[in-house]
């Protein structure tokens, strides 16, 4: 057992105003921004929720960020379902949206519409987001009538890494820009209560941002957009690569971490840790006895 598992909660006494998706559409009506952040774990999630940001999605990133891999293709129901539920139980105020992972919704609308509900119903998610345009309005209709809140994905899929030919900003052609703003009014048409426009041309942004009616939430997108996503290790340098040009990185946790983690292995190795004062003691009186022949004998 460790030490912090004798301490006793920190939990704030009065319970924060929930985040709902009223409010956030009202935050786009009123001109004032929305925020959002990835988190994949109850201390992030905890730290992310405590700072008033108004949406935490459980974004399959996390296949790369957290588990390692080179895209975000191999991340299953199972795992985003698993971190979903550490970050609902970390959670207050923001609302809690999980990403659907490639091949959860491809296969056929009942078997989306079934995977959809896993994330509400076993893993507290108040809304998930699934990738695609105008071809995924048939499923965001489904979902909706479902229940389920639907956040849309549209530019720059990090799921058609393969079809894209690699991680490119899109929306640079005539052709390209009428193809999202068609697909941006067919996914607000079925019922989409948000959109995340990644990688694509701040003017494509801004003018998708003018024609719907729902919040749009940039990432690469330009500051025109109603509010702006980040990925959590981007924003704290935990990523080890290089930064893409719309990350602004807000803290160095790497260096943080290094330090604390190369602190520690010193200190261990020249017995500096733990000190006296990090121990237990005995009470003075079986101290004593421990020190005496016959209990030495025994042991
Ligand atoms: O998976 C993810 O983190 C995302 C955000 C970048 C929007 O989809």
């Amino acid at each position: 057992m460790s030490i912090s598992q004798f301490r006793t909660s920190d939990e704030p006494a009065s319970a924060p105003v929930p985040v709902t998706f009223q409010t956030i559409q009202e935050k786009k009506q009123t001109g004032r921004p929305i925020t959002a952040l990835t988190a994949y774990d109850y201390a992030t999630a905890r730290l992310v929720d405590e700072a008033g940001i108004d949406l935490i999605l459980v974004g399959d990133s996390l296949a790369m960020v957290v588990m390692g891999y080179d895209n975000t293709l191999p991340v299953t129901v199972d795992e985003m379902l698993h971190h979903t539920r550490a970050v609902r139980r970390a959670v207050r105020r923001a609302i809690v949206a999980a990403d659907m992972p490639w091949g959860s919704y491809h296969l056929s609308l009942d078997n989306a519409v079934a995977n959809a509900v896993r994330f509400v119903k076993e893993a507290g998610a108040q809304a998930v987001k699934i990738e695609g345009g105008a071809s995924r309005a048939e499923l965001v209709e489904r979902l909706t009538s479902a229940e389920i809140p639907v956040i849309g994905h549209l530019g720059l899929t990090p799921q058609s890494v393969h079809r894209m030919g690699g991680y490119k900003v899109q929306g640079k052609s005539a052709a390209a820009i009428n193809e999202l703003l068609h697909d941006a009014h067919a996914l607000e048409s079925a019922g989409a209560v948000m959109l995340v426009l990644e990688g694509m041309p701040r003017e494509v942004a801004a003018r998708i941002t003018a024609e719907v009616g729902i919040p749009t939430i940039g990432i690469g997108a330009g500051p025109d957009c109603d509010g702006q996503i980040l990925v959590f290790h981007d924003l704290v340098n935990l990523t080890f690569s290089q930064p893409a040009k719309f990350v602004r990185q807000y803290g160095d946790a790497a260096a943080l971490f290094r330090n604390a983690v190369e602190g520690y292995r010193r200190d261990v190795e020249e017995r500096a840790f733990p000190a006296d004062s990090e121990s237990y003691h005995l009470p003075k009186d079986v101290a004593a006895a421990l020190e005496t022949p016959v209990l030495r004998q025994k042991a």
